[in-house]
């Protein structure tokens, strides 16, 4: 196989289909993305037809990656599906798409690990987003905090011990009646509020905690999700719901963003560590960006994907299975996707 192979990576994890194919670690050759938007009715994502939506339409969106690359399927070298976790029957698309393509060429089959896709899309576009940093993983469904000394090698700091911080966004949205998903809705209309009219909490903060202690790099959205609903039926209660949309956005934006911010200063202070890596949709916010810069400072380096390589899409995929591949990994024909896949090399620190 030549040293730069064409991978095609197929992502069916969730709501988004998505094939890229990826040349070598960098070159993206073809890049798409469809959204299911009749989640949007329901305000979340159903995932029975979420895994028909993605059945639908996988062949056709593979086509299109081809078609944009200006490649035939027979100069694929390698096959890369996410394996896990996410929406089982969702899954199960992408992955038995991508069994059955490689089967039939006999090309090997690459399963990948969802929120390690995440860690490596910025590396896309980025040379310098390797290796050791800090990452923050922050989606729809997880909200994780890394040191990374290499690749495939994970150190877990931190993680939620409810909802992740997306989900937060996505219900707090749609309680205030904006749409899905919410995150973007949510800075949209926050830019119009005032991000200190509410004082939300800031769980597991205290200033008085210690590294080592169990709570110190973990974080909570579940209290904060909460204390906005709490808020949201008291103005309502008075009619004065209306007139305070945007405040509310405002102040639990800023809310959500201190805590990551925080327990990932914490984390850059600990280990020494001035790059900082962020991946997942909730990446895409720029209040996020704005205030983890301001408090890295001049000598700090933030690393984030551009929003096409933030929210969920298949060349984080085959960026992944490109490094696995060059370990040696190659999936067996009765790989099967899992809700639940571990995070490969994922220790958490003791
Ligand atoms: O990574 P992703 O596309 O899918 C999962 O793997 O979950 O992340 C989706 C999440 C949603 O919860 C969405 O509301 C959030 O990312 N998100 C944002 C923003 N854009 C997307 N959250 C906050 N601010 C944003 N600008
Ligand atoms: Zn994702």
């Amino acid at each position: 196989m030549n040293d730069r192979p064409i991978v095609l990576g197929l992502e069916t994890s969730c709501d988004e289909t998505a094939a890229a194919l990826l040349r070598g670690p960098e070159e993206v050759l073809g890049h798409i993305i469809l959204s299911q938007d009749i989640h949007e009715l329901y305000g979340g994502v159903v995932p029975e037809l979420a895994a028909r939506a993605h059945i639908r339409t996988v062949t056709e969106v593979v086509d299109a990656a081809l078609e944009e690359a200006g490649l035939e399927i027979d100069q694929v070298d390698l096959y890369a599906a996410t394996a896990g976790p996410g929406l089982i029957g969702a899954l199960l698309v992408g992955l038995n798409w991508a069994k059955g393509a490689a089967y039939a060429a006999q090309k090997p089959l690459i399963p990948v690990h969802h929120m390690e896709a995440h860690l490596f899309a910025v590396s896309l576009e980025e040379r310098d987003a390797e290796p050791p940093f800090i990452g923050l993983l922050v989606s729809g469904g997880h909200t994780m905090l890394l040191w990374v000394p290499e690749w495939g090698e994970y150190e877990l700091l931190g993680e939620t011990r409810d909802d992740a911080v997306g989900e937060a966004f996505d219900k707090v949205a749609q309680i205030l009646g904006l749409g899905y998903p919410g995150g973007p809705e949510i800075e949209r209309i926050a830019k119009a509020g005032d991000p200190t009219a509410f004082h939300f909490p800031r769980p597991l903060l205290a200033g008085n905690q210690r590294e080592g202690e169990p709570d110190y790099y973990d974080f909570s959205y579940s209290g904060l999700k909460t204390a906005v609903f709490n808020q949201v039926r008291r103005l309502e209660e008075r009619a004065e719901l209306e007139g305070a949309v945007a405040d509310l956005a405002a102040s639990f934006q800023a809310a959500a963003v201190d805590l990551l911010v925080a327990k990932t200063m914490r984390a850059v202070e600990s280990l020494d560590c001035q790059r900082v890596v962020l991946g997942g949709g909730v990446a895409a916010s720029r209040e996020l960006r704005t205030k983890l810069a301001a408090a890295l400072g001049p000598e700090g380096e933030l690393y984030y994907p551009a929003p096409r390589l933030a929210t969920d899409n298949a060349a984080m995929v085959a960026r992944a299975a490109l490094f696995h591949y060059d370990r040696g990994v190659v999936a067996p024909l009765d790989l099967t996707a899992r809700a639940d896949l571990p995070f490969p090399g994922l220790e958490r620190r003791s």
